[in-house]
C-alpha cells in the first residue's frame, strides 16, 4: 500500500469538484479522485440551464424570493441569498474562461422555467451542463498542479480525533492512501438508490456514505425531488430515465393525461409552472385516476423550432419514433435530485474538521424542502468555489504523525445485482413520490437486514457501491419516518398537512457504530430574512 501526499484532495469532478479544484490551485497541489471518467458525472447531463439573476428586469432579490417559495418553508435564508448574490459573479468568471450560452443577438436568451417569476435561466440549447462541465474541465486540465486520479472510489475516509487526514483509495482492487491538508467531497447525488431516476450510473450517494460512515452530520435526507417528465419508453425501464426538461415546459409544453385532457389547472394555479414537487405529485395522482403508466407532454404550442432549440431531445425522441413537432410525448416521473446530504456551513465546511462538502452532496438548505429548477449548477459552481476558498485558507499545512489503515475486508456472501434492484425497488415503492409509514417500516426492515453490509470493509468498487447504496437508502428511509408531516418534496399520505413542530431540519450523526439510528430536529428556522439591496 502506498501513501501519496498532496495539498489537496477532491472527491468528485463534476461542477463543484471542479470549481474547488480552481479556487484552491493556487495555493497547493490538488488530487482529484473520480470513480468514473471526469465527465460521467450529473453535471454532463443537465439540460435545463443554470439560474442567475443577470436579466435586465432582473435582481438576486427576485431570484431569492423565487428560490425561498420553492423550498416550502425550509430554506436556508443567508445561505440562499450568498447563492443569488454569488451566483452571477461565478456565472460572469465561467464565461471569461469559455462557456457560451445561447444568445438573442446581443442579449442571452434567458429561459423560463417553473416556480421562477421571470426568464432567469441560461442556457446552451438543452445541454448546459456540457457546456459547463467542458469549460471547467478543459479549464483544470491546463492547471500543471491539478491532477486526475480517473476509476478511482474512495473507500474509506481517514479520521482522527475529528479531524480528516486524507481517505483510502480503491482502484481495480489495488488500495492505496492519499493524504492532505484537507479533503472536498463533491461526489454529487444519490439517484441510482431508486429504481426509477434520471441520474448517471455513478450517482450512487458514495460521499454521503463516506461522510456518515466517518461521524459527520448529514441532514435533510427525506427530500428527494422527483422530476415529472422523463421519457416513458414501456414498462422495461434503463438504470437511468432520459429527461424531458423543465424548459419545455417553460417555453409552452402543456401536460395531458392519457386522454388528451389538460390536468395541470386543477392542481395548482401555475399549472405547468408550479413547484416541480406539485407538478410530480399532480402527474403521479393523474397516472392513478386514469390507471395509467404515463401520462403526455404536449409541445405543440411552443413557437420555436425545436430541433433547434431542443436538439438533445428532439435526437432521443425521434430514437424513439416520437416526433416533437406531432407527437404527444409520453412521460413519467422520477427521482432527480437530493436536497439532503452531509451538513456544511456557508464555506462547505463539515463537522468533521479538515473535511467540506459541496454540490449535491452537500446540505446547508440552500434548497428547503425542494429545490427550483436550474439553482443545482449554481449551488455547486458557488459553494464548491467557496469550498475551495475556504479550505485553502484555514487548513495550514500538516505532516500527519501516524497514518495507520489496516485493510481488513469482510467476505460477503451476496449477489449485488439482485441485491441492488432489491434496493432500488424497495426505495421507488416505499420512499417515493407519496410515502406512508406503513411502507416506510417495510422499507425498514428490509434495510435492517443489511448492517453486515453497511458497515463492512469493502474490497471492491461493486460493493463499495452497494454499501453506499444501502446507507443512504436506510438514512432516507428513517428521516422520512421522523418527519412525520408533509413539506415540499416530502409527502406522507398519512401526515398530508405541515406540523409547525416540524419546521426545521432533520439531522443525524452516530455514524456506523452505533445501529440505533436517532434522527434530531433542530431549532425552528427563520423562514424568511430582510433582503436590501
Ligand atoms: C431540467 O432541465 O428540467 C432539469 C433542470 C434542473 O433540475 O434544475
Amino acid at each position: 500500500m502506498t501513501i501519496i501526499t498532496t495539498d489537496f484532495i477532491i472527491v468528485g469532478s463534476g461542477i463543484a469538484g471542479l470549481s474547488a479544484a480552481l479556487a484552491l490551485a493556487p495555493y497547493g497541489d490538488v488530487i482529484i479522485v473520480t470513480k468514473g471518467t471526469v465527465h460521467q458525472g450529473s453535471t454532463e447531463w443537465a439540460q435545463g440551464g443554470i439560474a442567475a439573476a443577470m436579466n435586465s428586469d432582473d435582481t438576486p432579490k427576485h431570484h431569492y424570493e423565487d428560490t425561498i417559495a420553492a423550498g416550502d418553508g425550509l430554506c436556508n435564508p443567508s445561505a440562499v441569498r450568498i447563492l443569488v448574490e454569488e451566483g452571477p459573479i461565478r456565472v460572469k468568471e465561467l464565461m471569461e474562461l469559455g462557456a457560451r450560452f445561447d444568445r438573442d443577438g446581443d442579449t442571452f436568451s434567458f429561459t423560463q422555467e417553473a416556480a421562477h417569476s421571470r426568464r432567469r435561466i441560461l442556457h446552451a440549447g438543452d445541454a448546459t451542463g456540457r457546456e459547463i462541465e467542458k469549460t471547467l474541465g478543459n479549464t483544470v486540465r491546463r492547471k500543471p498542479n491539478i491532477r486526475f486520479l480517473e476509476n478511482t472510489s474512495v473507500s474509506k475516509l481517514l479520521v482522527e480525533d475529528n479531524e480528516c487526514q486524507g481517505c483510502v483509495i480503491l482502484n481495480n482492487g489495488t488500495v492505496n492512501i492519499l493524504v492532505g491538508r484537507a479533503v472536498i467531497i463533491a461526489t454529487g447525488g444519490c439517484g441510482q438508490v431508486f429504481a426509477y431516476n434520471t441520474n448517471p450510473s455513478v450517482a450512487t450517494g458514495d460521499g454521503i456514505a463516506l461522510a456518515y460512515t466517518a461521524g459527520a452530520t448529514i441532514q435533510d435526507m427525506e427530500f428527494t425531488q422527483f422530476h415529472p417528465t422523463t421519457l416513458y419508453t414501456g414498462d422495461k425501464r434503463p438504470i437511468s430515465l432520459f429527461l424531458i426538461s423543465e424548459a419545455v415546459r417553460g417555453e409552452g409544453g402543456i401536460l395531458r393525461n392519457i386522454h388528451g385532457e389538460r390536468f395541470m389547472p386543477r392542481y395548482h394555479p401555475s399549472a405547468e409552472l408550479a413547484p416541480r414537487d406539485a407538478v410530480a405529485r399532480a402527474v403521479y395522482d393523474e397516472m392513478k385516476i386514469t390507471s395509467s403508466t404515463h401520462v403526455f407532454l404536449d409541445l405543440g404550442d411552443i413557437p420555436f423550432d425545436l430541433a433547434t432549440r431542443f436538439p438533445t431531445i428532439f435526437k432521443r425522441c425521434r430514437e424513439s419514433g416520437i416526433d416533437l413537432r406531432h407527437d404527444f410525448v409520453p412521460v413519467a416521473p422520477a427521482a432527480h435530485y437530493f436536497m439532503g446530504g452531509i451538513s456544511t456551513d456557508e464555506n462547505g465546511q463539515t463537522s468533521i474538521r479538515r473535511l467540506y462538502a459541496a454540490g449535491e452532496a452537500a446540505s446547508l438548505g440552500i434548497h428547503g424542502a425542494n429545490r427550483l429548477a436550474s439553482n443545482s449548477l449554481l449551488d455547486g459552481l458557488v459553494f464548491g468555489h467557496r469550498a475551495g476558498i475556504t479550505a485553502a485558507q484555514e487548513t495550514p499545512k500538516i505532516s500527519w504523525p501516524h497514518i495507520t489503515h489496516q485493510p481488513s475486508p469482510e467476505p460477503l456472501s451476496t449477489n449485488p445485482k439482485l441485491l441492488k434492484s432489491h434496493i432500488r425497488d424497495t426505495m421507488w415503492h416505499s420512499v417515493g413520490i407519496v410515502r406512508s409509514q406503513n411502507l416506510l417500516d417495510q422499507a425498514a426492515n428490509f434495510f435492517d437486514t443489511l448492517w453486515p453490509l453497511m458497515r463492512c470493509e469493502a474490497a471492491t468498487e461493486t460493493l463499495l457501491e452497494l454499501q453506499s447504496l444501502a446507507i443512504v437508502g436506510r438514512l432516507m428511509v428513517q428521516f422520512a419516518s421522523t418527519r412525520t408531516s408533509s413539506w415540499g418534496s416530502h409527502f406522507r399520505s398519512d401526515y398530508p398537512r405541515k406540523n409547525p413542530a416540524h419546521s426545521g431540519h432533520l439531522w443525524i450523526n452516530n455514524s456506523m457504530d452505533h445501529p440505533q439510528l436517532k434522527t434530531h430536529f433542530s431549532t425552528t428556522l427563520q423562514t424568511n430574512t430582510d433582503f436590501e439591496l
